[in-house]
């Protein structure tokens, strides 16, 4: 099996029967999905709350029962990806561009996993460019503003259009290459108006479980507030 492969089914773990389980977007997330569907074929109840539309089309396909995020009371555990953690168990996400709802499912959910390889480990957040989650409306008044501060931003595309989320909004990806103090920045974009979400998630996060080809490592983060 492959390092995200490994992370996923070792997260399986904490999934109990009865369970109302966050279901993450991307690749690794995607092995989640797949061996949550093999559970729940073999008789596993639980309900998914997914965090992007692809989730939902994939988890369907596998028949794991879904509730949106409005249907439920809370989350017993979310499990997801992420693309950059660093020391403080502080993380970027956002790459797949569904950082809007996989923070609003993170944010109800009793306990946070992110299931992640190697790589994805970092002293410090900020080698992978930023995305954060903006309205079209006035969206070019933001990048004059990131532009202003060198944040380095990008319009995301998709080959030769705009790239759209979920939620029908845009994505600015900034290129910030070392992010020294990531609560400061995340609490400057919370004050911008026509930012709708950022992909920093600042000590959410209460265990990572690492994969590599051999096997997986566990870090639980004994700080989270
Ligand atoms: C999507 C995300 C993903 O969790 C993140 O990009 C990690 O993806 P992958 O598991 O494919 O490396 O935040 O918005």
């Amino acid at each position: 099996m492959n390092a995200k492969q490994n992370a996923a089914i070792a997260a399986t773990k904490y999934v109990k029967n009865g369970m109302i389980i966050g279901l993450g977007t991307g690749s690794t997330s995607y092995y989640l999905v797949e061996e949550l569907g093999k559970l729940v074929k073999d008789g596993l109840q639980i309900i998914g709350v997914t965090t992007s539309l692809a989730t939902a089309d994939h988890a369907k396909s596998l028949n794991i029962p879904l509730k949106s995020i409005d249907e439920v009371s809370y989350v017993d555990l979310t499990i997801d990806g992420a693309d950059e953690i660093d020391v403080n168990f502080n993380g970027t996400k956002g790459g797949g561009g569904a950082l809007l709802y996989e923070k609003t499912v993170a944010t109800y959910s009793k306990e946070y996993i992110w299931i992640v390889d190697e790589s994805k480990m970092v002293q410090n957040l900020g080698k992978f460019p930023l995305p954060i989650e903006v309205i079209p409306y006035g969206h070019k008044q933001l990048m004059n503003i990131f532009e202003n501060k060198n944040m380095k931003p990008k319009l995301r595309m998709n080959n030769d259009k705009l790239f759209i989320t979920d939620s029908g909004h845009y994505i600015i990806d900034c290129s910030l290459e070392k992010i020294d103090n990531p609560s400061k920045l995340a609490n400057w974009l919370n004050t911008l108006t026509g930012v709708v979400e950022h992909g920093l998630f600042i000590n959410m996060v209460d265990k990572v479980i690492i994969g590599s080809e051999n096997g997986t490592q566990l870090l639980k983060n004994n700080n989270k507030s």
